[in-house]
């Protein structure tokens, strides 16, 4: 199965379906209804599908995720590289970063570049996955699991590199486990943490 067949699949349980709109839901917290956002390794356009009434633009460097993605939303989907944007400097207000980063090998660079495009007043919204939760660690083990991609495994060294480029705090949300999704702040089990705000550079 191709890793766009396999993010379709998962986006059509109900599971899936769960997670991705809890992650939504929370990055709605952090953007005003006339933001120009842009989402950094969109994928297929999962948070695209779920920001209709947003100005947002997805991003990925894989051509098949954006094949996929043009396909599902009616947002402009753009093939790039997170380390190189092809976007103007000071154009956006919000970057996005769901699941992404970790799979940068590169993260200072892709950081750079989101603080080269936000204009002055703008946020970066980072969402990684918590490799100490269980969710997390069994995905891992899984034969053909696409978190085996996943260049930064020690998820405290991660929040730290990109605490030294964002000036914000680190919060764990969603637990996850099994097929189940519930509500957590526990380093330990919740499966995700953000860190959102401004650049520090
Ligand atoms: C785990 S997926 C997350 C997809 C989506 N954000 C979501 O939550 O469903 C990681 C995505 O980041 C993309 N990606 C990885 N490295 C990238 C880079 N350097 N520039 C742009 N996209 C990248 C991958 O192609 C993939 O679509």
């Amino acid at each position: 199965m191709s890793d766009v067949q396999s993010f379709i699949r998962f986006s059509e349980t109900e599971f899936g379906t769960t997670i991705m709109d809890r992650e939504a839901a929370y990055i709605k917290q952090y953007v005003a209804a006339d933001d120009r956002i842009l989402n950094v390794g969109c994928g297929i356009g999962s948070l695209e599908e779920r920001f209709p009434e947003y100005q947002i633009i997805g991003l990925d460097r894989s051509e098949e995720m954006v094949q996929a993605a043009r396909g599902r939303v009616a947002a402009p989907i753009i093939l790039g590289d997170a380390t190189a944007l092809p976007i103007a400097t000071a154009s956006v207000d919000t970057i996005v970063f769901v699941s992404t980063l970790e799979f940068i090998s590169d993260i200072d660079s892709a950081l750079a570049e989101a603080t080269r495009v936000l204009t002055s007043e703008g946020t970066i919204v980072t969402l990684v996955l918590n490799t100490r939760s269980e969710y997390v660690q069994s995905n891992l083990q899984r034969e053909g699991s696409y978190f085996q991609r996943m260049i930064h495994r020690d998820s405290e060294t991660l929040a730290k590199t990109i605490l030294h480029q964002i000036d914000g705090e680190q919060e764990f949300f969603l637990g996850i486990s099994d097929k189940e999704v519930f509500e957590s702040s526990e380093p330990t089990t919740a499966a995700i943490s953000s860190i959102v705000g401004t650049p520090t550079g």
